[in-house]
């Protein structure tokens, strides 16, 4: 890869000594005001290094894409930081500006939508690189190519349609537009979530082999815990707009959190056959009224449900104490 990456004067090192990359400290999105007032994301720290990989996971309607919205200037968001190699974005104008977009692109979950199916593949690489970049018409028909060639398509590809490619294909082609302006930060978004399984494991080892050969930090936004646990460094864990529990690979071995531990007992691929499996009791509640205290509380398997003397998950928030590195938001954390 041609682009240069950015260096990190005053960046701030991460959980592994790992310097830059993406950071987010005490993030609040609120859609609406008044009595619909959603605050979906409540003070959400956020550390994704240079090089490495951050999924986020958690049920629907946790507030994981009003993040990624976030960080690109696409969602209210009424408090917080946002932080590239260690310099803060702050205004939601420095983020929609083309030099932010350019460091930070974004991959959605429908490659269908986000490719303009009036463009030939040649033309929406070059209308990105045009806009973002310096390169001469030469230039960036040689670049061109060598996006092409980093997400394993063939040259041919560049005078074709969207229409005629594979789902697949088109998600490889979404990923080369996402490279296309040498961004620090790609953020993905359910990137394999519409695609068939068989062609699942393709696109993530495709986004491991460029992160390697870019050391571009990537926040991967999924629901599948399998892909989360295969595919990053470290994953963060969403309920009702807070993250609850922060980890590396032992998060998946020995989970702290009650929460995490439900959603592990409930994915199929990743499910023990052990006999105290953790059901998750009642619906998540109403968002726009979210629970006192712990907002888990109230479907919690060993909270005051099932322990009247635990009064305090309904009474105080329990805090993240390391966002950065291993953490759970929990009074009673699983052993
Ligand atoms: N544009 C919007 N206006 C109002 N509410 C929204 C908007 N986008 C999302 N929400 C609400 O914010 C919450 C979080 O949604 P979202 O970030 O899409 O969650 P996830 O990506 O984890 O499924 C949900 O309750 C959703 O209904
Ligand atoms: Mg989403």
């Amino acid at each position: 890869m041609t682009a240069v990456l950015h260096g990190g004067e005053g960046a701030v090192p991460a959980a592994d000594g790992r310097t830059g990359g993406l950071q987010v400290r005490d993030l609040r999105v609120t859609y609406g005001a008044g009595a619909r007032a959603l605050t979906a994301v409540d003070g959400v720290d956020l550390d994704v290094p240079r090089g490495r990989t951050l999924a986020l996971v958690g049920e629907s309607g946790c507030g994981k894409s009003t993040i990624a919205k976030a960080i690109v200037g696409l969602a209210p968001v009424v408090g917080g930081r946002i932080m590239l190699d260690g310099a803060t974005v702050t205004t939601e104008r420095e983020r929609h500006a083309a030099r932010f977009r350019q460091r930070v692109q974004m991959v959605f979950q429908d490659p269908y939508s986000s490719l303009n199916p009036r463009m030939t593949i040649a033309e929406a690489l070059d209308e990105a690189l045009a806009l973002h970049t310096e390169l001469t018409k030469s230039g960036r028909r040689s670049r061109i190519a060598e996006l092409l060639d980093m997400v394993a398509m063939t040259g041919t590809a560049a005078d074709k349609y969207p229409a005629e490619f594979s789902g697949g294909q088109r998600q490889r082609i979404a990923i080369a537009r996402a490279l296309a302006t040498g961004p620090e930060v790609v953020i993905a978004d359910e990137i394999t979530s519409a695609l068939d399984v068989s062609v699942q494991a393709a696109i993530l080892n495709l986004m491991r082999e460029i992160q390697q050969r870019t050391g571009v930090a990537v926040l991967m936004i999924t629901h599948n815990l399998a892909v989360a646990r295969y595919f990053s460094h470290r994953t963060a864990v969403m309920y009702l707009g807070r993250i609850v529990e922060n980890g590396d690979e032992s998060l998946y071995d020995a989970p702290r959190h009650p929460y995490t531990r439900a959603l592990l007992d409930a994915s199929p691929s990743l499910a023990t056959d052990r006999a105290d499996r953790v059901h998750l009791a009642g619906d998540l509640p109403d968002p726009h009224h979210p629970p006192a205290g712990c907002r888990f509380h109230t479907r919690c398997p060993i909270g005051p449900l099932t322990h009247p003397d635990r009064v305090v998950c309904r009474a105080a928030t329990p805090p993240l104490a390391d966002p950065a590195g291993s953490a759970v938001a929990c009074h009673f954390p699983l052993a």
